[in-house]
């Protein structure tokens, strides 16, 4: 029998929980051999659901690192985080699942791909929704050519009331609002389903019109850490048009809160051989010079979640492609980054292409 790889989650919040641990927990060829968190109850509440014992938990995670001679671990930690705690893995020479957004900014990402790349070891990045069903069969359309040239896209995720209380709202823990937290799941899915276009400018504008609102009987997302003190110093809408080398073209948007309809995670592709629409997938063609609609039966249950960390653990071992490269996450960073600075200049804000050697 092959050696299982050796895991650990830093971060067991929600994320932590919900996707991480379960997904190493299910995977046949992983076992979790240590976890970390600076809060001592989530540690031993999650240490005792995985069977790890005390002497393997850890506050400190440079110790973790230290003494667990890990091949694989998991960053679920507030962004700010993110960083320090995915380079010190790579120098290690542990592979690396970071989750999104991966970093605070386009330089981070930058030196954390660059930090891989110099350690030889495979970083991912938590873009969970590229496995989805509805994901996963619209990419394979685009690349069997049934939709053409993807020349416009619409995209974005509208949330009414939906703050995720605790250190989201904090900008110095998060880097930002909706735009840096549910909105670069819009952006990534998008933009892989257009093809991974180059972007070269951004017009946008960001608002913060409700911040701590306070309305009843809806759930919201509560984060198990930080800002005790109710911090809301973010965005809380963002809406932007972004042009990229090929001439395609997206309108964008993501709110926390408005006044309007919950979107959920929305796509439109428009090609110039069909256009689609994500969820549900509907597909918008033209047959015998009749326009046609059709929709695909998509009736397999997926688990994104778990998916995303069983992927993660396949190519570490070689026997599958990484679906969501950290390096795929630069290009969503400059654009995050953009849609900031042209927001607070008024102006359009281009954006260079990297080249990393
Ligand atoms: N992919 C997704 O669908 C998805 C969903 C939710 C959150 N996320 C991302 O996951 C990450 C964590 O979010 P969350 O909602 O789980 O947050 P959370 O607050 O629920 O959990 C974070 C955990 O990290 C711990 N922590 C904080 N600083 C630490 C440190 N320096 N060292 C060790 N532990 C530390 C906290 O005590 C807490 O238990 C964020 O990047 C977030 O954007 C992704």
């Amino acid at each position: 029998m092959t050696k299982k790889l050796r895991a650990a989650v830093i971060g067991v919040g929600n994320i932590g929980r919900q996707a991480h641990l379960p997904g190493y927990a299910s995977c046949p060829n992983t076992e979790i051999v240590a976890i970390c968190d600076t809060h001592a109850g989530r540690l031993a509440q999650a240490a005792q659901q995985y069977g790890v014992d005390a002497a393997h938990t850890y506050a400190d995670y440079r110790e973790m690192y230290e003494k667990e001679n890990l091949d694989v671990v998991s960053v679920c930690t507030p962004t700010y985080a993110h960083y320090d705690q995915t380079v010190d893995a790579l120098n290690k020479g542990i592979h690396v699942h970071c989750e999104k957004p991966m970093a605070m900014n386009t330089e981070e990402t930058v030196k954390m791909v660059q930090a891989a790349k110099a350690a030889g070891k495979l970083l991912a990045v938590g873009y969970n929704n590229r496995f989805r069903l509805d994901a996963t069969t619209l990419r394979k359309y685009y690349e069997n050519g049934v939709f053409g040239d993807i020349y416009y896209a619409k995209s974005g995720w509208l949330r009414r009331r939906g703050n995720p209380h605790g250190w989201f709202t904090q900008k110095s823990v998060s880097g930002g609002g909706p735009l840096i937290d549910c909105g670069v799941h819009a952006l990534d899915l998008t933009h892989w389903l257009m093809g991974q276009p180059q972007p070269v400018s951004v017009t946008a504008s960001t608002y913060c019109k409700f911040g701590n609102y306070n309305v009843e009987g809806i759930g919201q997302y509560w984060a198990e850490s930080g800002n005790e003190e109710g911090i809301f110093d973010t965005e809380d809408l963002a809406t932007a048009f972004i042009k990229f080398a090929n001439g395609a073209t997206m309108m964008y948007d993501v709110s926390w809160a408005y006044n309007g309809e919950n979107t959920g995670i929305y796509t439109q592709l428009h090609g110039d051989k069909a256009g689609a629409n994500l969820d549900p997938v509907k597909i918008y063609g033209e047959v015998e010079k009749n326009i046609v609609d059709y929709e695909p039966h998509l009736n397999l249950k997926v688990n994104a979640q778990e998916k995303k960390v069983h992927n993660f653990t396949a190519a570490v071992l070689g026997q599958e492609e990484l679906l969501c490269p950290g390096h795929e996450s630069i290009v969503i960073a400059q654009i995050v980054d953009a849609i900031y600075e042209s927001a607070a200049s008024g102006a359009t804000v281009t954006i260079p292409a990297i080249t990393l050697d």
